[in-house]
């Protein structure tokens, strides 16, 4: 995968730092979610006659206050406004709608376009204010007038006192009336015209918190299966249910878990084994998960183990007692398919990214970087070496920079462009390939 980039959208505020990426169902539009819970949109400029490389190029679109901090006095404590997951649904209108989420409360979106707008009211003028009727001798009809485009955001509906933990994950249900809302414990599934109530799932707490062992880290619904859904533990097991078998799924259908090697058990075993992301593809036969140190490619029909595991940074293995120390080995890195299924992109640190190409086997470590976001720029393959034979422009294990990780990231549902957010910075990347055929 060799890159260029037709653009690099980098807004550098210390409050932005970026906690979500997800494109549309089509590509052409690509939301952002910040720590500070404001939403930016991107859309993806149609291809100019006068510029004919400019497609690709996504621009800001709109820009939104999704979420504001709050206080729940009753157990005194802080609510954050980061944007913990965004969902678009699919488009059904001239509107286009999604979900935003922060630990607690899920909000459902409407962005319209306004282009043009009406004058010639009878009773009211221009701003608004009613008319002094007695002024009013004739009737006229209103007339539509033409103006500068307006993208219009509105809170359509707000989920709120649907989970007692912070929320993980949102997944919206291919029958595109429900989704559900995941959290450390329990899923609920929601009707998206009904605010009010929500169907409890999945619920894994246990009658005493003590025996505690196992939160649930992800989860998603089937891309196709209207009735299936997946979720994943922090012990690495990932629990697919069917929703026509029972109402409260807590007896899983099928438990997808690999048996542990004993010559690698340590004190960070299961901490490294946790699932911090699990995807469908989009034929919906596979499942891709993330671990601390691997990105795994499940069968929906071979439980005993994964079909291929990916080695993402092994040289971290000989760390993790620093890693423990420093709180990084409880990063949550999210992992993306591209439109076939056939190469799989995850984060790393020293804003390093993977990708693993399933069919050749190859894969390559990627930076993103003002530098290699400069215009046609390629990007040029990264080598982390462990141990003395040293290659010219490769990097040492003990020099990578763990402040600098790449947790979320996302592939255009069709084309070969993604989007990598580095702490506070997006970049988009367009595959060579394609941008040369335009
Ligand atoms: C994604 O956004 C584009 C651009 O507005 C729109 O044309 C398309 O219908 C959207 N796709 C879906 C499936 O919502
Ligand atoms: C055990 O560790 C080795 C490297 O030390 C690794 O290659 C292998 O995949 C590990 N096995 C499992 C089951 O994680
Ligand atoms: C997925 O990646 C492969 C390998 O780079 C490429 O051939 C294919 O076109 C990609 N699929 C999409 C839909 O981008």
């Amino acid at each position: 995968f060799s890159c260029t980039t037709p653009s690099c959208l980098a807004v550098p505020l210390p409050a932005d730092i970026i906690s979500t990426v997800e494109f549309n169902h089509t590509g052409e539009l690509l939301a952002t979610g910040d720590k500070g819970g404001r939403v930016v949109i991107f859309q993806r400029e149609p291809e100019s006659k006068n510029a004919p490389h400019s497609q690709g190029e996504y621009d800001v679109y709109s820009t939104f206050q999704s979420h504001e901090p709050e206080f729940d006095y009753l157990k005194s404590l802080e609510i954050e406004e980061k944007i913990n997951k965004i969902k678009w649904l699919p488009q059904q209108n001239a509107a286009h709608s999604l979900l935003s989420t922060n630990d607690k409360t899920i909000k459902l979106w409407k962005i319209t376009e306004r282009d043009k707008r009406p004058e010639g009211y009878n009773l009211k003028d221009e701003e608004g204010k009613l008319k002094d009727l007695s002024t009013v001798t004739s009737l006229q009809v209103p007339v539509l007038k033409p103006m500068d485009l307006m993208v219009e955001v509105s809170p359509r509906r707000i989920f709120a006192n649907g989970h007692t933990y912070h929320i993980n994950s949102i997944s919206v249900n291919s029958d595109c009336e429900t989704y559900m809302s995941a959290d450390d414990l329990r899923i609920n599934l929601w009707h998206l015209a009904i605010t009010d109530r929500s169907f409890n799932i999945v619920d894994i707490k246990p009658a005493n918190m003590e025996d505690l062992t196992e939160v649930i880290t992800a989860s998603e619904f089937h891309p196709h299966h209207c009735n299936l859904f997946v979720y994943s533990s922090s012990k690495g097991s990932l629990r697919l249910c069917d929703m026509r078998a029972a109402a409260l799924c807590d007896k899983h259908s099928k438990l997808f878990e690999e048996p542990e090697d004993p010559s690698n058990r340590s004190f960070f075993s299961e901490i490294i084994s946790s699932v911090s992301d699990v995807k469908f593809s989009h034929s919906g036969r596979y499942m891709l998960t993330r671990d601390y140190l691997t990105v795994k490619v499940w069968d929906l029909n071979m439980e005993a183990r994964p079909i291929e595991t990916y080695q993402v940074h092994d040289y971290l293995r000989s760390k993790l007692c620093s890693l423990y120390e420093n709180d990084c080995i409880f990063d949550k890195f999210e992992c993306a398919w591209n439109g076939s299924d056939s190469v799989i992109m995850t984060g790393a640190y020293n804003n390093f990214f993977r990708m693993f190409d399933r069919n050749t086997k190859r894969d390559v470590t990627l930076e993103a970087s003002r530098e290699s976001s400069k215009p046609r720029a390629v990007l040029k393959p990264r080598r982390v070496c462990v141990g003395g034979k040293r290659r010219r422009d490769d990097i040492s294990v003990d020099s990578l920079d763990f402040t600098k990780k790449i947790l979320h990231t996302a592939w255009h549902p069709a084309e070969n462009i993604i989007a990598i957010a580095a702490t506070n910075n997006l970049y988009i990347f367009q595959d060579k390939v394609n941008s040369d055929m335009h």
